[in-house]
């Protein structure tokens, strides 16, 4: 399993989305994460529906959905319609969580589950087994460029030996949250496969050179599958 970067675009300039997605596509974005917040659930409000049908026009990179809104169950399939590939809830919203996955499944894009710092791993235990991916959350969700809460890259080596143990080995974790080039390396070799980055990536001024110099130096830590050489 390789590494995929997830620009976050709630960094960028929201008057120009467009070539904040192109500048970052150009640097080697895999995916493009959208978050979603209700005002409710976090304490802020950023974009909906419609800025996703926009998005979907323009980027050629997959759309990384993240809703972090009290009633998920309610807008999922307006999310999938508008382009989503990939939609992650939060499991402390949602008391019937095994029925959301298989809805999120059933309406043809990648389920993902959130773990809020505060959740622990242990609350995703039943539906290890049925999930597309896992984001654990590295800081307190409503806000980027806050501060990479440290006990995350453990938590990521309890929730891979959760799914492995689930039979899941193939779903990635995702970690979102004050991701830079210093930490990358190191939740990646606790085994996170998809990164979110939001003011790495745009406050520098340089979202292409910032995505390229990330993507590179969370390769860099990849543990190699190559056989060693003789
Ligand atoms: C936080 C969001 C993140 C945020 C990441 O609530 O879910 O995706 O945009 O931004 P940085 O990388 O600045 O922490
Ligand atoms: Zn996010």
């Amino acid at each position: 399993m390789s590494i995929q970067l997830a620009p976050s675009i709630l960094s960028a300039d929201f008057s120009a989305l467009g070539a904040a997605v192109a500048a970052v596509e150009r640097g080697g974005a895999d995916l493009i994460h959208v978050d979603v917040m209700d005002g409710h659930f976090v304490p802020n409000i950023t974009i909906g529906v419609p800025v996703v049908q926009s998005l979907k026009r323009v980027a050629t990179a997959p759309l990384d959905v993240h809703l972090m809104i009290s009633d998920p169950d309610r807008y999922i399939d307006a999310f999938a319609h508008a382009g989503a590939a990939m939609i992650s809830v939060h499991v402390e919203v949602l008391p019937h969580l095994h029925r959301t996955v298989h809805a999120l499944k059933a309406l043809g894009v990648k389920a993902g589950v959130v773990l809020n710092p505060s959740t622990p791993p242990a609350a995703i235990s039943e539906v290890a087994g049925d999930v597309d991916f896992v984001l654990v959350m590295s800081v307190n969700p409503g806000f980027g460029g806050q501060s990479f809460i440290a006990r995350s890259t453990s938590k990521v080596a309890e929730v891979r030996a959760l799914l492995d143990r689930a039979g899941n080995a193939s779903a990635p974790i995702e970690i979102d949250g004050g991701i830079d080039q210093d930490n990358a390396p190191l939740v990646v070799a606790a085994g996170a496969r998809i990164l979110v980055a939001g003011s790495a990536i745009f406050r520098g001024g340089d979202p292409e050179r910032a995505t390229r110099e990330l993507k590179a130096a969370a390769l860099r830590a990849l543990p190699s599958t190559a056989p060693a050489s003789r």
